[in-house]
């Protein structure tokens, strides 16, 4: 079993390094921005002291943006647990819908969201290239030797039901 927890100053230190390990830098870009992700808020997952997965976001424009999901330790419900956390925020803070990126190549989170309940908005083609502009790090290929060249955009509705 875990905890979700928010990330704190305790907690950041490691997510921070995972994140710089995982993706090459502190740096993520989705839609044309580059954002730190250091500074963005997120949970923890929590098992027997230990860290098993991360997740941040970030609201605007009544809009949550899942920015970063990763999970140390698959398959246990880490990961949806901080999408739910995340999505509990989002709706506190009167966001409309929640979103997020992934890449072409990666079709086990394509799977994971839709799963989950996200629907696909939109594919961005060949969007990448100009995100690589913005960080020069995102390799050519990605999961399963796939060339990473689109952006996925994936989006759940919290608006209530009229
Ligand atoms: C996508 C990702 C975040 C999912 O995290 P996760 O912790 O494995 O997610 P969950 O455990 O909640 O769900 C994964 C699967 O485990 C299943 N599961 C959940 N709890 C389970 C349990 N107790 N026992 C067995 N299976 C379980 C889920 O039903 C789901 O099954 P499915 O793949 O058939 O849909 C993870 O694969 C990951 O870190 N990928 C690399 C980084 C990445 O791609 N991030 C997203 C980029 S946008």
């Amino acid at each position: 079993m875990f905890s979700v927890e928010r990330i704190t100053d305790s907690t950041r230190p490691f997510v921070d390094k995972q994140i710089s390990e995982s993706w090459g830098s502190p740096y993520i870009v989705t839609r044309g921005l580059r954002h730190d992700t250091r500074i963005q808020p997120g949970f923890v997952a929590i098992a027997n002291g230990e860290i098993i997965a991360h997740a941040l976001y970030r609201i605007a424009e009544e809009a949550c943006e899942i920015t970063v999901l990763e999970s140390l330790r698959p398959n246990q419900g880490a990961g949806s647990a901080l999408v739910k956390a995340i999505i509990e925020v989002a709706r506190a803070n009167h966001c409309k819908r929640a979103w997020l990126i992934t890449t072409n190549d990666n079709t086990h989170a394509i799977r994971f969201y839709q799963r989950f309940g996200f629907a696909l908005k939109a594919v961005h083609i060949n969007s990448i290239a100009e995100l690589r502009k913005l960080k020069p790090l995102i390799p050519e290929t990605g999961y399963d030797d796939i060339p990473i060249a689109h952006e996925f955009e994936f989006e759940i509705g919290l608006e209530e039901p009229k």
